[in-house]
């Protein structure tokens, strides 16, 4: 993961360097670091934890220059420590990487074989080692860098910057994205392009194996085979201010109550006078689809696999990235792959595109940020359009997920001639009822005082509510570190009933659908055992089986097969709300980032 930055500017760097990794900071919080070169001196100043240790660090020990580059790190190869940190440096050379160079231990040995002696763990510092090599043996800082890139096999992005070169930033990609920003006689490299957002919207992405030799007048870009490459300049619309709060305590927060109004432009977007509006969709002469992604992504295409498989009869493989392409699975060239990722930019997910990529009669992306890398390699993108999420734990992206993937389904259906417009009429409900089920916020909180107490949490769901509680368990030991696991409510006598006594909390969610009986029998079951249950369902479902239950919670009633959309938002609330009572860091839980950009 790793966020980085290069700026070639006008002023001093130090404060816009900071800034840029603040909109960064969700690749990473573990440490972080910047180098300046002021005149000809090369320095950096480095702190653990989050950028505000820094920008503390730099209040006491500022650093002068034009011209820098700045890390915000995840760890990877070695502990989150000041020796750890990037920038790393060797002789005339400061770097900072983002990614995993996999035969570091290789290089590592040559180097230290050849006396070079290492003050760190990490895999980066090969690179800055090498690159002083080459450097004193006289190469020019653009041949060292190449040079030093050629041997370096993995995924990475690096920034280079060198001692007596105020007017040179060198940058290389690999696996990991890589921005270039052009500015007024000031140049910008970055891991994306909000991170560059204030200072320019003129953007360049870097192709796989390109390098590029930044000055202030410009980048020359060279493809992985050394040629001269031109790359598309593009004008990226972003709104700077969009990365506030709002008034929220939290982002989280802040993006939970959003959902409302971010499906409703979705909805607008993609229903338009009562039809759905998927103009490049045509699922005829499909026969299967494979849907693929990580985490709470992964989980909104399990939902999804319901949906499809019960409203289109079209046959789903659902597949957690990162074990897909080392399963070699069976493709066929009339099936789809989904790919289904927030950021766009996940390794694992990314990978498994590219694996499907030739065996498949189409590559579908389903992303938040249409710029990324898998926005860009697939044969189709289509945007969420959830608008820029900034918890790491991700809320209004999986709601939009959904929507977006029961809108497909839609669509396979009617190119399978069955007829939809129920379905798509009952859509016009689902902003109203999310806007509804927010308002169980304080319900939420109270009961949240009581979880945060538990030790381990139990959630049960059938059909597609069975995803649902794996997201809801997701989403509460992610931010509040509490051990909760999910199974489909069926499922729990087989082993994990064994769990149940009456400290474990038991989350059911159940809304009054066909599979209602058949999931309150087995709430009964742990019931019988004297588990605690919060039961989430409609007025229906808790005036029918709320009598014993620990808690209820009563959502507004919807369609059957909407539910998991309008159910996500009790799941996300009570993760909330059991964090906040915990007192952990909501935004920035614990060993976590955003963007998950290594395997
Ligand atoms: C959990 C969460 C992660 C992501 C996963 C995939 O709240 O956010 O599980 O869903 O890392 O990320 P994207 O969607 O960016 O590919």
């Amino acid at each position: 993961m790793c966020g980085i930055v290069g700026i070639l500017g006008k002023n001093e760097v130090a404060p816009q360097l900071v800034e840029a990794l603040r909109r960064l900071e969700y690749r990473g919080y573990d440490s972080a670091g910047i180098a300046t070169v002021n005149g000809s001196a090369l320095d950096r100043r480095r702190a653990t934890g989050k950028l505000v240790n820094l920008s503390d660090l730099l209040v006491h020990e500022p650093l002068a220059g034009k011209a820098g580059i700045g890390h915000t790190r995840w760890a990877t190869h070695g502990a989150a420590t000041v020796a750890n940190a990037h920038p790393h440096r060797a002789g005339g050379v400061a770097v900072v990487h983002n990614g995993i160079i996999e035969n570091f231990r290789e290089l590592r040995e040559e180097l230290e074989a050849a006396g070079v002696v290492f003050e760190s763990q990490t895999d980066t510092e090969t690179v800055a080692h090498l690159t002083a090599r080459h450097l004193a043996s006289g190469m020019t800082p653009k041949d060292a860098a190449f040079a030093t890139v050629d041997r370096l096999e993995g995924a990475f992005a690096l920034a280079f910057l060198f001692e007596h070169e105020p007017d040179l930033m060198i940058a290389a990609r690999k696996g990991s994205p890589l921005a270039i920003g052009h500015g007024d006689g000031e140049m910008f490299i970055g891991s994306d392009a909000i991170a560059l957002a204030p200072m320019t919207d003129r953007i360049t992405y870097l192709e796989e194996g390109d390098r590029a030799v930044v000055t202030r007048a410009g980048a020359e870009i060279h493809d992985a085979a050394g040629r001269r490459a031109n790359r598309a300049m593009t004008q990226i619309q972003i709104d700077a201010t969009r990365i506030e709060k709002s008034g929220y305590r939290h982002f989280m927060a802040k993006e939970i109550a959003e959902q409302p109004a971010v499906l409703a432009d979705a909805l607008a977007h993609y229903v338009r006078d009562g039809k759905l509006h998927l103009p490049d969709v045509d699922f005829t002469g499909v026969d299967r689809l494979t849907l693929v992604a990580c985490g709470t992504a992964h989980y909104a295409c399990h939902v999804a696999k319901y949906w499809f498989e019960q409203i289109a009869r079209l046959p789903v493989d659902i597949d957690i990235a990162s074990e897909f392409r080392y399963r070699d699975p069976v493709l066929s060239k009339d099936s789809w792959a989904l790919f289904v990722s927030q950021s766009g930019e996940t390794a694992d997910t990314l990978a498994a595109l590219r694996h499907a990529q030739d065996q498949v009669a189409r590559v579908v992306a389903v992303v938040n940020v249409t710029t990324s890398s898998i926005a860009r390699e697939s044969d189709l993108a289509l945007p969420i359009l959830a608008g820029v999420e900034v918890g790491v734990a991700s809320t209004k992206a999986f709601s939009c997920q959904l929507l977006v993937l029961y809108l497909l389904a839609l669509k396979a259906a009617q190119d399978r001639g069955i007829d939809v417009s129920a379905q798509i009429a009952d859509l016009g409900m689902l902003p109203g009822l999310m806007n509804q089920a927010l308002g169980m916020g304080k319900a939420i909180a109270k009961v949240a005082e009581e979880l945060a107490e538990a030790q381990d949490i139990l959630f049960l769901g059938r059909g597609a509510m069975f995803p649902m509680a794996l997201e809801g368990a997701l989403k509460l030991k992610e931010i509040s570190y509490i051990h909760a696991e999910a199974y489909a409510s069926g499922e729990l006598k087989h082993g994990p009933i064994a769990l149940i006594d009456a400290h474990v909390p038991v989350i059911v969610f159940a809304p009054h659908d066909a599979l209602f009986d058949k999931t309150i029998s087995n709430m009964q079951e742990v019931m019988a055992r004297h588990g605690k249950v919060l039961l989430i369902s409609d007025s229906e479902g808790v005036a029918e089986a709320g009598q014993g239950c620990w808690k209820t919670l009563t959502l507004p009633t919807i369609a059957p097969q909407l539910a998991p959309i309008l159910y996500a938002i009790p799941a996300q609330l009570l993760a909330y709300h059991t964090a906040v009572a915990k007192g952990t860091d909501v935004d920035q839980p614990r060993n976590l980032a955003k963007s998950v950009t290594v395997e």
